[in-house]
Order: structure tokens, then sequence, then C-alpha cells
């Protein structure tokens, strides 16, 4: 069984859709063993409990600088003996020898096309905002392999999604994550705890 941290900041439906996916049996052979937030109020800790699954806060906010806060996250990443962990809407830069320790084994779910609309400071609504700026008609998600860089690792997953004429950021975010992400993240972490990723070079192969 494949023993999966999910690191979470916010509302969490990425985080219950891989949930929901181990429950009715899509995704195989993989457990959620603990759910880690920076943000107390978010609510995907009480989708985690909701379903038995351990949930812990690590605020950066209860430690005197950065490096206390890593070393608290580090620990209970590490802890939890996680095989593979899953960024679901995680909004804290990882420690650098967490991207070392866990390579390959990191996963993060962006909601566009990478390398279109991502890197440092494109994360949330604003992903969708400069989409719609731009004015492309096609945008989507893309789940990749977590590394040094921001949305710089091998990709692994992507599915486009059609921008319709009149979308706001927001009704736009809900199309991504319903069309695309709620479906690519559970069927990532199906493939990864079959074996069925590879990483060469920098890219990242998918065996079906
Ligand atoms: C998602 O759009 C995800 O792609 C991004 O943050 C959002 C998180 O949403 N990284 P949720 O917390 O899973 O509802």
């Amino acid at each position: 069984m494949l023993r999966v941290l999910v690191c979470v900041s916010g509302g969490g439906t990425n985080l219950q859709a891989l949930i929901d996916s181990m429950e009715s049996g899509k995704v195989r052979d993989a457990q959620i063993v603990r759910v880690i937030s920076n943000n107390k109020g978010a609510y995907a800790l009480e989708r985690a409990r909701e379903h038995h699954i351990d949930a812990v806060c690590v605020s950066p906010k209860e430690y005197p600088d950065r490096e206390a806060f890593h070393a608290a996250f580090l620990h209970a990443v590490e802890e939890s003996d996680p095989d593979l962990i899953v960024l679901a809407g995680f909004l804290v830069v990882l420690p650098e020898e967490m991207i070392r320790k866990y390579r390959n084994r990191i996963l993060n779910i962006h909601p566009s096309l990478i390398p279109s609309f991502c890197g440092t400071g494109c994360y949330g609504l604003k992903v969708h905002e400069k989409a719609l700026e731009r004015g492309v008609k096609i945008t989507g998600a893309t789940v990749h392999f977590v590394d040094e860089g921001t949305d710089t690792g091998p990709i692994v997953l992507q599915k486009a999604v059609a921008v319709q004429s009149g979308d706001t950021p927001g009704t736009l975010q809900r199309r991504v994550m319903e069309e695309a992400e709620w479906e690519l993240l559970p069927r990532a972490v199906d493939l990864f705890a079959h074996g069925k990723i590879s990483v060469r070079d920098g890219r990242a192969d998918v065996a079906d």
C-alpha cells in the first residue's frame, strides 16, 4: 500500500477528489496517511478529519524563523513515512532538503497548461486572471513532479479545458477544477502507485 502524504493550504477540493477516488476504488493500492496544512483555518483539514485521516497544522506563524518552521515541517513529513507527497493547493515553498530527499516523489497540481501561466507569484485565481487577460482559448491543468524551481519539474499529466466567452477568473477556475484537476490528480496517484511513472533526463514518461 502506497503511503501518501497530502499538503494543503485551503479548501481542499483536490484532497477531496483524492479521498473519494480512494474510497470508490478508482485509485487503488494507496492510502492517505497524513494531511499537513500551513494554515489552521484550512477547510481541507476538516475534510481529512471527517474521513478519519490524521490531519495536522504546521504554521510558519508559530515559529521564530524560516529555519525553525522548515525543521518542524520536515519532522511532520518524515514522521508519516510517506512514499509519495502530493501538494494539493499548498502555498508554501518547500525546504530544498525535502525536495532532494523526495526527488520524483512529490507531485504538484497546477491549474494551467505549464509552461503557460506558471512560475513565481502565479497561483490560485491569478493563473486564471492571466489566462483571460491573454485571451487564450484553451487552458487546463498540469500534474508535475516538484524540483527546485517553481512549476519547472517533470510534467506527468496534462488536460486541456476550453475557455468560454463570458468566463470570469472564478468560473474558469471552477471549470478547470471540475474538468481537469479532480481527474488528473487521482489518476497521477494511481499511476504512481502502480509504478507507471518513470523520470529520465528531467522528463516523465507515463506507461498506461
Ligand atoms: C487548485 O486550483 C490547485 O490547482 C492550486 O490551488 C487550488 C487548490 O484548490 N494549486 P483546493 O484547495 O484543492 O480546493
